[in-house]
């Protein structure tokens, strides 16, 4: 079985099939398919199906001319029908891993994506799982899955674990550049997973087991959760002291070596790092292991839009007004500069918090032009971006994005709340926080 994929590989007679065409997978399915690579992808929303069979992007990052560049090649394909599953040599599984009401792992698209493989594979595959998740998944719950086939781990197919390091719109790497972290169930499975990514990445990083696959990620988004809490306390206790936590970034920021900045804010967004850790917390209870940091981390990121929230009560006050019936206008739903994803975005805390402490708030984001309907907060779902003028009695930065940096916020006279860092200039009615 080994040789046979990896002749395929060679030759690249080898079909990929990607599960789940969002962030993850669909450069994954593009850049496999750029390589020359026969790739479908598989997803159970029609929409973005549709959407990709008639050349269109839904992610802004990636351009429509590269969808259609890919499926002219005759390379890339999308689909909804799990049937062409058989016609796939390898399986990549990159859908959601949310957070379920308990804070615990919500396994449930994982669960059905890998019974719906289980339904179709065959003999001679290998099913790699992208999203991130707690150590143990691949061998405790997908392979049990996949085994339902009737066929047998390592012997009929072959399991990896292989983690996504997609950074939206970073400038400086995209899917090819980054190094990529493999590991599997046997060393079979590990040569045939690092071959196929080998295809499409500059480095590959082999692993001893699927296990430390999918610990190394979480350790990834814990350092970054962890030294997110450090700074948005930092920033607490220097404003008391009348000290600019990012002109002190900035200052330690030089020292060439043993320091990497990271930068407070509203509080945590995106995907991931609001996530993935507390999918440790929860495993690390099953050893009766408590993961303190975590918590500690966890607790004060989440209480950053508090903060955020009595500073714009400062602001009002300092111009005579409660928050209540105040008319604020919020710059950005995406949870971070330039991107139009809004998934776990601060900005939707504070709207809530400030709403029922009695303002009205209105948001601008040239990203999101409308709310859409969410599980999570249903309440804002169809408003629509306004314009930006200083017509309301405050505003308030949430997101950092460029087209904000051209405003002359000083004209507006009134109160502008910042928790970006975004304007330079210091004015009497800025409150940074
Ligand atoms: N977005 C990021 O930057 C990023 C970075 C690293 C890792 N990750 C991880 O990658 C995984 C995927 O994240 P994403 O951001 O791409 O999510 P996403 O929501 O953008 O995309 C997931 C896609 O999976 C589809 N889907 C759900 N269930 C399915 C099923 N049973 N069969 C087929 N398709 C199905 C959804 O319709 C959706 O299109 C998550 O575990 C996430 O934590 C994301």
């Amino acid at each position: 079985m080994k040789q046979e994929l990896l002749k395929k590989l060679e030759d690249k007679s080898f079909v990929v099939g990607v599960i789940g065409l969002g962030y993850v997978g669909l450069p994954l399915n593009l850049c496999f398919a750029e390589k020359g690579f026969r790739s479908v992808g598989f997803d159970i929303d029609k929409s973005k199906v549709d959407s990709l069979n008639a050349g269109k992007s839904y992610i802004k990052h990636i351009p429509s001319e590269r969808i259609q560049k890919a499926k002219e090649s005759g390379f890339f394909s999308s689909t909804t029908d799990y049937s062409k599953i058989k016609e796939c040599d390898a399986i990549l599984i990159a859908v959601p891993t949310p957070l379920n009401k308990n804070r615990e792992p919500e396994m449930e698209f994982v669960v059905s994506s890998c019974e719906a493989v289980s339904k179709q594979m065959r003999r001679g595959q290998l099913i790699v799982l992208e999203s991130t998740t707690y150590p143990g998944t691949t061998d405790e719950l997908m392979v049990p899955i996949l085994e339902k086939s009737g066929l047998k781990l390592d012997k009929d197919f072959y399991a990896a674990f292989s983690p996504e390091r997609e950074d939206p719109n970073n400038k400086d790497y995209r899917t090819e550049t980054i190094p990529k972290v493999v590991g599997a169930t046997s060393p079979d499975g590990l040569a045939v997973a690092d071959k196929l990514y080998q295809q499409i990445v500059v480095k590959t990083v082999p692993v001893s087991s699927t296990r430390v696959a999918e610990a190394t990620k979480l350790l990834e988004n814990i350092f970054r959760s962890v030294n997110i809490a450090l700074v948005n306390e930092l920033k607490m206790a220097f404003m008391k002291m009348g000290i600019d936590i990012w002109e002190v970034i900035e200052g330690a920021k030089t020292k060439p070596f043993g320091f990497m900045p990271f930068y407070p804010g509203p509080g945590l967004g995106g995907h991931c790092i609001p996530i993935d850790p507390f999918y440790l917390t929860w495993k690390a209870r099953e050893y009766g292991v408590a993961t303190r940091f975590i918590e500690l981390a966890g607790e004060i990121n989440t209480s950053m839009p508090v903060f955020v929230v009595q500073k714009v009560m400062d602001a009002l006050n300092e111009v005579g007004k409660p928050l209540k019936k105040s008319r604020i206008l919020m710059l950005g739903l995406a949870y971070k500069a330039n991107v139009d994803d809004d998934r776990e975005s601060p900005s939707y805390k504070l709207m809530k918090d400030l709403e029922e402490k009695g303002a009205t708030v209105e948001y601008n984001d040239p990203y999101v032009p409308v709310i859409k309907m969410t599980r999570e907060h249903p309440q804002f779902a169809g408003r629509r971006s306004s314009a930006i003028s200083g017509k309301h009695d405050l505003i308030l930065i949430s997101t950092a994005h460029d087209e904000y940096r051209k405003i002359d916020f000083k004209s507006f006279n009134i109160p502008i709340v910042d928790s970006r860092n975004l304007i330079q200039e210091k004015f009497p009615l800025l409150f940074k926080a």
